[in-house]
C-alpha cells in the first residue's frame, strides 16, 4: 500500500495486488472511500486448488497407479498427483484451451508421466480406450470454472468484470454464447434457464426487463446485463445478496456449456473403469451438480434397488463402490477464510469394491 498524496485531512493511497491497482481516499481515521480499480494487462492464470489435502487423501495415490484428472484447469491438483507417481501415469483433460496451455506449463517437469488432452471430460472414457487404458486407479472431477476464467473479463463469465457476454469454456466449439441467448431467446426460455439452473426467484422480472432493454439496444456486455438484473429486484435484495447477479450468471454459464447434461453418464463410465480399490473424487460447487453426483454414487453403492415392498430381491443389482465418507467433505475453516470459492465446495469420495 502506498500513500501517494496528502491534502489537508485527506490521504490518497493505492493498493496494488496482482494486476489490479485500487485507489482509495482516507477521510478520517476509519472512513475510507473507494475511488476506482484499474486493470493492468492480462491476468496471470491463478487458481488456488480447492481442498488439496482432502483430494490427495481421497485419491490415496499409488506410485504405479493410473490416474485421470477430468478438469485439469491450471494443473494445481494434477501437479501434486504427478509428483507422487513413479511408474504411474496421469491422463489430464480440459475443454478450455487456456487451461491446457497453463497446465502444460505447470506440469512441464512431469510430461513423461502426464498426457494432457483438450477435450470435454464426457469423451474421456472413449479417449482412454483409444489410448489403450483399460483400468484406472483414480479419477478427479473438479467441476465448474477456474478463478482465471472468472477473473478474465474478456471471457464474459463474471458480473464483477466488464466484458462481452461470452461464457463459452471451449471457444472453438460452435455453440451459442451468453450474448446470443440473452438477445434471441424468448421470455419463457429465459425464465426457464434462470429458474432451472440459477434457482432465481426474480427470473420473470429479469426476463421481462431483458426483452424490454434489447428492443432499445443489443445487450452485449456483462455490465449491461448486471444493470438489468439489479434493476429487476428490490434494492434491499441487491445489497443483501452479495452479488445480486450471481444466480443468473451461473444459470447462463451452465446452459451455454451444457454443464449438467451427461455428468451422470460419465460418472458411471469412470466408476466402471476403476480397478478394485480405485478411488473417485468429485468436487462440486452448487446443489444442482452435487445432487447428480450424490444420486449416481448412492445408486452404485446400493446392493438392492427393489421397491421396499418386494419381499425377495428380484433386481439383481450389486453395489460396485462404497462411499468413503457418508457426508460430503467441506473445506476447513482456514481454507474457507482464505479462499471464498471453497465455501460452497463439496467433495465426495468413493472406492471401487
Ligand atoms: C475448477 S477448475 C479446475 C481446477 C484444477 N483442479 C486446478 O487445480 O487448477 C474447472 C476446470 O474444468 C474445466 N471444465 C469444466 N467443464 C468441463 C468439461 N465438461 N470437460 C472438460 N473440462 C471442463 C474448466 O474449463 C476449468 O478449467
Amino acid at each position: 500500500m502506498e500513500v501517494f498524496f496528502i491534502y489537508k485531512n485527506f490521504k490518497f493511497f493505492e493498493v496494488e495486488q496482482e494486476k489490479i491497482l485500487a485507489y482509495f481516499v482516507l477521510l478520517k481515521a476509519k472512513t475510507v472511500i473507494f475511488l476506482y480499480i484499474e486493470r493492468r494487462g492480462k491476468m496471470e492464470f491463478k487458481h488456488v486448488p480447492i481442498m488439496m489435502a482432502e483430494v490427495l487423501d481421497g485419491l490415496n495415490i499409488k506410485e504405479d497407479g493410473i490416474y485421470v484428472d477430468c478438469t485439469v484447469g491450471g494443473g494445481g491438483h494434477s501437479l501434486e498427483i504427478a509428483k507422487r507417481l513413479k511408474n504411474g501415469h496421469l491422463y489430464a483433460f480440459d475443454r478450455d484451451e487456456d487451461a491446457i496451455a497453463k497446465s502444460t506449463q505447470t506440469l512441464s517437469k512431469y510430461l513423461d508421466k502426464v498426457t494432457i488432452t483438450k477435450a470435454n471430460y464426457k469423451d474421456a472414457p472413449s479417449i482412454l480406450k483409444e489410448l489403450g487404458v483399460e483400468k484406472i486407479d483414480g479419477f478427479l472431477i473438479d467441476l465448474g470454472v477456474s478463478s482465471y476464467q472468472i477473473d478474465e473479463g474478456e471471457r464474459g463469465f463474471s458480473f464483477v468484470h466488464d466484458g462481452v457476454l461470452d461464457m463459452r469454456m471451449d471457444r472453438e466449439e460452435n455453440v451459442l454464447n451468453a450474448k446470443d441467448i440473452v438477445n434471441t431467446f424468448s421470455y419463457e426460455e429465459l425464465v426457464k434457464i434462470f429458474q432451472t439452473y440459477g434457482e432465481e426467484e426474480f427470473a420473470r422480472n429479469i426476463a421481462k426487463n431483458i426483452l424490454l432493454e434489447r428492443e432499445k439496444k443489443e445487450i452485449e456486455t456483462t455490465f449491461q446485463l448486471r444493470e438489468i438484473i439489479e434493476n429487476s429486484m428490490p434494492k434491499k435484495i441487491v445489497f443483501s445478496r452479495g452479488g445480486a447477479s450471481k444466480k443468473v450468471f451461473q444459470a447462463l454459464r451452465i446452459y451455454v456449456n451444457d454443464e449438467l447434461e451427461g455428468l451422470d453418464k460419465v460418472l458411471e463410465e469412470l466408476v466402471n473403469l476403476l480397478a478394485k480399490n480405485g478411488r473417485g473424487c468429485v468436487l462440486t460447487f452448487h446443489s444442482l451438480e452435487d445432487r447428480i453426483v450424490k444420486n449416481v454414487f448412492k445408486l452404485d453403492s446400493t446392493e438392492c434397488i427393489c421397491p421396499p415392498k418386494v419381499p425377495i430381491c428380484i433386481c439383481g443389482h450389486k453395489a460396485s463402490i462404497r462411499l468413503v465418507n457418508r457426508k460430503p467433505i467441506v473445506a476447513g475453516e482456514q481454507e474457507q477464510k482464505e479462499n471464498s470459492r471453497s465455501t460452497c465446495a463439496k467433495l465426495r469420495v468413493v472406492e471401487k469394491l
